[in-house]
């Protein structure tokens, strides 16, 4: 049974419109989707849909013709955000909520995904769906407001929260190491933040999961989930394992020299720590994300043999 845990036979017809077509999230869903009979995915992405520009939005989902709509679009430049907060609200915040209400309008629940950075990272412990949040930027501020707005705009919301996103596809983490580990013999990671490396196909698991239950009529337990990769690391630590799994398949590796985040000077403030706790999807949905090391080791091969 795939990790999704949809088994091909006993999934009734459902057709999901997903926003944010060429994301790594997106894309990850897409891959996910093909291995499930009965669930159709139908992507809508720039130019045909832009969130900054919410008038069209309406028609393209009505277009969709769609069961559930998933919302992930997102202005995910957390440094550029900072003096880019207008663009930044208009598509997390003020798009966010157009989404949701375009899905109300239509009947539709919404699933919309949010961050790890609404916290301000200064607690002990792994942050609940009920712990107080706090962004410390710009980007977590405007994920934040699209929260509000999706929950004020759709009473038929999940909100999911999750973080440190990688994946095959798109700009992320991983990839950044591997290409820096190709051009450099020593690279200064931050060893003072902590999180979960979370792969976009597992998040893609744990959505469809949630996906297959809200669709059900009676489905209540609308509201704020978390889902990352299972076991927590910092920055550092990440890279660390992408490079020994990457040196051990002969692809390109490089020596970690850890810094404080002090030392690492970038336009946005993130939180220190950042983990999230997860029981409440797996209590609801039955998902728990597998160990990032697992999943982060299936990615960095997969980017070696595809290299
Ligand atoms: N990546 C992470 O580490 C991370 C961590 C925590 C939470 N999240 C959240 O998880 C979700 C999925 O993230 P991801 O990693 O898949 O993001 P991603 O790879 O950066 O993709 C974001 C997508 O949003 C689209 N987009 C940006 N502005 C738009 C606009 N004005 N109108 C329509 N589409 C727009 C982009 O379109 P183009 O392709 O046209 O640029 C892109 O396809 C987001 O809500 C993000 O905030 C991500």
């Amino acid at each position: 049974m795939p990790a999704h845990g949809l088994a091909k036979t006993r999934v009734e017809l459902m057709r999901i419109a997903v926003t944010g077509k060429h994301g790594q999230l997106a894309q990850s869903l897409q891959e996910r989707v093909a291995t499930i009979a009965g669930i159709s995915l139908v992507c809508i992405g720039r130019p045909e849909l832009d969130l900054a520009r919410p008038a069209g939005l309406m028609q393209a989902l009505a277009g969709c013709n769609a069961d559930l709509v998933i919302n992930a679009a997102a202005y995910t430049e957390v440094d550029k955000a900072e003096s880019d907060a207008d663009a930044a609200f208009a598509v997390n915040a003020a798009g966010a909520g157009a989404v949701a209400h375009a899905a109300a309008d239509l009947g539709l629940p919404v699933i919309q995904l949010s961050t790890d950075y609404v916290f301000d990272g200064e607690a002990s412990l792994p942050y609940t769906e009920t712990a107080k949040t706090n962004p410390v930027s710009v980007y977590g501020a405007s994920k934040l407001a699209g929260e509000a707005a999706v929950i004020a705009a759709n009473p038929q919301h999940l909100v999911i929260r999750t973080a440190w996103v990688y994946s095959p596809f798109g700009k992320n983490f991983v990839k950044t190491m591997l290409r820096l580990a190709g051009e450099r013999e020593t690279l200064r990671i931050i060893d003072d933040q902590t999180g979960n490396p979370t792969s976009a196909l597992d998040l893609a698991d744990g959505i469809l999961r949630a996906a297959h239950a809200v669709v059900h009529p009676g489905f209540k337990d609308w509201g704020v989930y978390n889902i990352a990769g299972s076991g927590s690391t910092s920055w550092a630590g990440f890279a660390a394992h992408i490079f020994d799994k990457s040196g051990r398949a002969g692809g390109a590796s490089a020596k970690i020299d850890p810094i404080a985040a002090a030392e690492f000077v970038t336009a946005a403030k993130r939180p220190s720590n950042s983990q999230l706790d997860c029981t409440k999807t797996e209590t609801i949905f039955g998902y728990r994300a597998p160990d990032w090391r697992k999943s982060c080791s299936i990615i960095v091969k997969r980017l070696l043999a595809e290299s």
